[in-house]
């Protein structure tokens, strides 16, 4: 995910200018017109508006599948962020005008509520990404995940090394921090930011507890081994709260793309009834 502020501002905000556009237009549109049978959803221009509405609508689902294929690319996906927060935000105040601010107990409104849903968890979404520091976002691309994770590999050639020639605690405990360590897992594991069984604590605190009396070389080895597994233990910590991070951030998209789906389908049961009924 690229920062807010890039996208947001995309070309000067271009997308902010065409969703302001179309909506005075439509304003314009509602205010002017006096149709015969008083302002509605079924009056010629209320016809427009829903046309506009639901275009804007598949148009966002449409994109939102087919970002996928070039999410590598970062310059598009501005582009494409940049118009579904704008265009998805002013829906909020276009349908009403569609429907002559009528709303009821029916699949009409259950349509513009389910996208209302899809809308505001967007804003929250477009919120957190504004709130959190740029350090934890750009973890989101995994650069800083990936290095982390291979220093991690690293230290665990290291430890592997310095455990050599000690007696066999030691390499048990390397085994149990290099075996035992888990990073991500179920959304519920990456929420909590800890692991009460994570391998590397255990290893750490076994090494700390160990009764066995070493001289000389070895003695400086195990030196060199806590200090490896405490260095770790530090790198595991950190690596658990950017994930935890990141999981929090996307959480609002488990509200966000059903209700998108589910909005989709009340859309078409809504213009299958207005059809079939008028
Ligand atoms: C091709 C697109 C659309 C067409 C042809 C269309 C057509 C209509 C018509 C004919 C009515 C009047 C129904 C009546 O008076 O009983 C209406 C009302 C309404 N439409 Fe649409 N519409 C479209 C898109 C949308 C979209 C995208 C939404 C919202 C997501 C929406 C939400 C509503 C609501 C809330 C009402 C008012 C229902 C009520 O009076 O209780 N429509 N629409
Ligand atoms: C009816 C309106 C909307 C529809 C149908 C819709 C639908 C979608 C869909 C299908 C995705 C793709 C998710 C994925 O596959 O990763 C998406 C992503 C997204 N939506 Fe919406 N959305 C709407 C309105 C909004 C609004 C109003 C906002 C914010 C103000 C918003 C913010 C976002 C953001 C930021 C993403 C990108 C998430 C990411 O790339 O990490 N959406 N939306």
């Amino acid at each position: 995910m690229i920062g807010p502020r890039t996208f947001l501002e995309y070309q000067n905000y271009r997308y902010l200018k065409v969703a302001l556009a179309i909506f005075f237009l439509s304003l314009a549109a509602y205010v002017f017109d006096d149709p015969p049978g008083g302002r509605s959803g079924s009056s010629w221009t209320g016809y427009g508006l829903g046309t506009i509405a639901a275009a804007i609508i598949f148009w966002l689902m449409w994109l939102g599948v087919r970002k996928r294929d070039y999410a590598s690319a970062g310059a598009p996906l501005k582009g494409w962020t940049s118009a579904h927060v704008y265009l998805g935000t002013m829906l909020i105040f276009l349908v009403p005008l569609h429907s002559a601010f009528e709303f009821g107990w029916n699949v009409h409104t259950l349509a513009y509520v389910l996208m209302l849903v899809v809308c505001f968890s967007g804003i929250l979404g477009v919120a957190f990404y504004a709130l959190v520091p740029t350090s934890i976002t750009r973890n989101r691309n995994n650069i800083t995940l990936d290095a982390m994770l291979e220093r991690i590999a690293e230290i665990d050639a290291e430890c592997r090394m310095a455990a050599d020639g000690l007696p066999d605690y030691y390499a048990q405990a390397v085994v149990t921090s290099i075996d035992e360590t888990r990073i991500g897992g179920s959304v519920r594991a990456q929420l909590s930011g800890h692991d009460p069984d994570c391998g590397t604590s255990l290893a750490l605190k076994s090494l700390r507890m160990s009764k066995i009396d070493l001289a000389g070389d070895a003695k400086e080895q195990e030196r060199k081994l806590v200090e490896l597994i405490a260095r770790k233990e530090l790198l595991l910590k950190q690596i658990r709260r950017d994930v935890r991070f990141k999981s929090l951030l996307d959480l609002w998209l488990i509200v966000h793309v059903p209700f998108a789906f589910a909005t989709c389908a009340a859309l078409l049961v809504h213009i299958f009834v207005v059809f079939w009924y008028h």
